[in-house]
């Protein structure tokens, strides 16, 4: 039986991801930080007849991080996909290692974790990386204001720079782990509890959780996608993402600064 871990899978689109994951026969392993809504989350994956345990892990801590990828290769010698989905969107504030929110939870986190899971991530093991189109209201990364909390940086553009950091991410972990498959997936604009309360009032197209989590499902399961690896996808097609992007040097600073700012909690 495949094994799926996916982080933030006890709300808006992780949690219609779990579902549908588990309910195609999937082993789900639920990564959050809510032991309540885990207890919840186990006992709705039982009724669509699917199978899961849960780790407990606070994104917004890299030692957090470390414990939690301890727990699951101790349980585990293979993970088939692990979906990097968690995320927080225009909230002010740091990490507990004083890193701006965003690009700490949204991608810092997500680096640490993908690199200490390592020794499961094996041959055609997939990674699917939730990134936006947001990524396109910036064009790089202000690596100097990062470990300052969201104070003088609107919530926002801090946001579209962590989606950039996503992209980046899933791009240059292709090419370092070319036996890996990466997907980097815009959702589209979905009605979750990611958004702030004065940004509802615009939501009346976004789509369900459910519609949501379709194309990261298709990444995360489709056979026809297994020869490929580091594109962005959306509505279960390839797309172009911006010019940062697409730059390489950029990739390759992103990946080395978060390389040295996790190594101190391997
Ligand atoms: N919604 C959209 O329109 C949209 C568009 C583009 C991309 N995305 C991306 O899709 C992903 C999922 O977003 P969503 O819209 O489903 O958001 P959501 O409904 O707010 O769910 C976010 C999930 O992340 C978890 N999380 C947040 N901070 C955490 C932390 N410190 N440690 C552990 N877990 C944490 C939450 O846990 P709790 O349940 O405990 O709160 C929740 O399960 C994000 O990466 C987001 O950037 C969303």
């Amino acid at each position: 039986m495949e094994k799926v871990l996916v982080t933030g899978p006890t709300a808006g689109i992780g949690r219609a991801a779990v579902l549908a994951l588990a309910g195609m026969g999937r082993h789900v392993i639920a990564a959050g930080r809510s032991e309540t809504k885990l207890e919840t989350l186990m006992r709705e994956i039982e009724e669509v007849g699917g199978t899961a345990e849960w780790v407990k892990i606070d994104l917004a801590s890299l030692r957090s991080v470390t414990e939690a990828a301890a727990e699951i290769l101790d349980r585990h010698d293979r993970i088939d996909v692990l979906v990097n989905n968690a995320g927080v969107g225009a909230s002010r504030g740091a990490t507990r290692d004083r890193f701006q929110l965003q690009f700490g939870v949204n991608h810092l986190a997500h680096f640490h974790l993908t690199e200490l899971l390592a020794p499961v991530l094996g041959e055609g093991s997939r990674v699917v990386q939730l990134t936006s189109e947001m990524h396109k209201r910036v064009d790089g990364i202000d690596f100097g204001r990062l470990r300052r909390p969201t104070r003088t940086w609107q919530g926002i553009r801090a946001y579209s720079a962590s989606k950039l950091a996503n992209l980046l991410f899933a791009r240059e972990l292709a090419k370092r782990r070319p036996e890996l498959r990466t997907y980097a997936v815009h959702p589209g604009l979905v009605d979750t509890g990611i958004f702030p309360w004065f940004a509802k009032p615009f939501l009346g197209n976004a789509l369900t959780p459910e519609q949501g989590a379709d194309t990261v499902v298709w990444c995360a399961s489709e056979p026809s996608l297994s020869n490929s690896t580091g594109g962005y996808w959306a509505r279960r097609s390839e797309r172009e993402p911006s010019a940062a992007a697409r730059d390489d040097a950029l990739a390759t600073e992103l990946w080395e600064r978060s390389e040295e700012w996790c190594r101190p909690f391997h």
